[in-house]
């Protein structure tokens, strides 16, 4: 029977029906209708760097090999056997011309060609549609800042219409030196939770960091000194959650002044505060006053999979796995230009 959204959601009194976190139907409809139509992020291009690269992702739960090509144009392939659907690539990442399934040989091109079928002319007498058999692509691809993204749906808004003002966000974490940024990682967990728990989170949660972050907030306090309760009030700062659309969103902190925003991120490396302040110009000139004075970006998540936050920007990629687990992928985002 079709779930009957409205009896579980009541959007006007901001109530939701505990199911829509543990119904295993609302779970596989979620697979098919969002993981399996949104443009959903799947890495980095720093991640493959060069002609060849390749990393071993997901959309959903769907494996998929992102991968550069000779020429250094992007793919994303389902990482499934044309054959009898056996997964192809097994390593994390690398760099490989072509990709050979394990089980009877065929092999695919880094551009989804099948290229080789052990037996074509004795086992199939030559008479096998190769030209047909290449791996599944994505419907569509495309990149902002460095950041992949692809969709299965053949009927896809463009990039930029799905991301939108989501966009001008991102640039102030992403965007504010020449050349972006880097990444680093993945660290890879399971946790507990429905992939909502973990997006909604990041995109209106910042109710629990005095809680949630008590035990961090109390060693930074311990290691460098730093009264962290007597130099904020956790449930009044000033800021602002932002809601550009499609379900994106950020919550940020506004303060009067830059001396005010220093004090308040007192205790962080000073190595750290240094740098950060050395690069206001440059980013005044890419991003305006307003972003890079005024706006402190405290959490943000790109509907459905992506979320990052402040500071070091820490960026999660979230894998749902059931109704009640999800594969957190962690990645830091360095800029480019950045020192060692
Ligand atoms: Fe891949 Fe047979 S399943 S070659």
């Amino acid at each position: 029977m079709a779930v009957d959204y409205k009896t579980l959601v009541d959007s006007e009194n901001g109530l939701l029906d505990r199911r829509i976190y543990t119904d295993e139907e609302i779970y596989e409809e979620e697979l098919e209708k969002i993981f399996g139509r949104a443009w959903l992020f799947i890495g980095h291009e720093s991640l493959i760097p060069n002609p060849n690269d390749f990393f071993l992702t997901y959309m959903g739960e769907d494996p998929v090999i992102l991968t550069r090509d000779g020429k250094g144009e992007l793919h994303a392939f389902l990482n499934m056997c044309r054959h009898r659907g056996n997964r192809i690539v097994r390593a994390d990442d690398g760099n490989a011309k072509n990709f050979m399934c394990a089980y009877h040989g065929w092999t695919f091109s880094n551009e989804g060609k099948l290229v080789s079928v052990p037996g074509l002319q004795e086992a199939y007498y030559g008479e096998l549609d190769v030209e047909n058999l290449g791996l599944v692509s994505v419907a569509h691809l495309d990149t902002y800042a460095g950041f992949v993204f692809a969709t299965w749906a053949e009927d896809a808004p463009t990039l930029e219409a799905y991301l939108g003002d989501m966009r001008w966000l991102m640039d102030i974490q992403f965007n504010r030196r020449e050349g972006g940024v880097k990444f680093f990682g993945p660290d890879k967990w399971i946790i507990p939770n429905n992939w909502k728990n973990s997006a909604d989170n990041f995109v209106g949660d910042n109710y629990h960091a005095p809680i949630s972050h008590r035990s961090a907030t109390l060693a930074r306090q311990q290691v460098r000194g730093h009264n962290i309760d007597q130099q904020f009030k956790p449930y009044s700062t000033p800021g602002q959650q932002v809601s550009p659309g499609n379900g994106h969103g950020m919550g940020h902190l506004t303060f009067e002044s830059d001396e005010e925003y220093w004090k308040r991120n007192q205790g962080q490396d000073q190595i750290i505060l240094d740098y950060e302040k050395s690069i206001h110009p440059e980013m005044e000139r890419r991003l305006g006053f307003v972003r890079t004075h005024r706006m402190r970006p405290g959490h943000s998540t790109l509907f459905p999979n992506m979320s990052w936050r402040a500071g070091p920007r820490p960026v999660r990629l979230w894998h749902p796995r059931g109704p009640f687990h999800t594969e957190v992928w962690a990645f830091w985002a360095i800029d480019r230009e950045a020192s060692e």
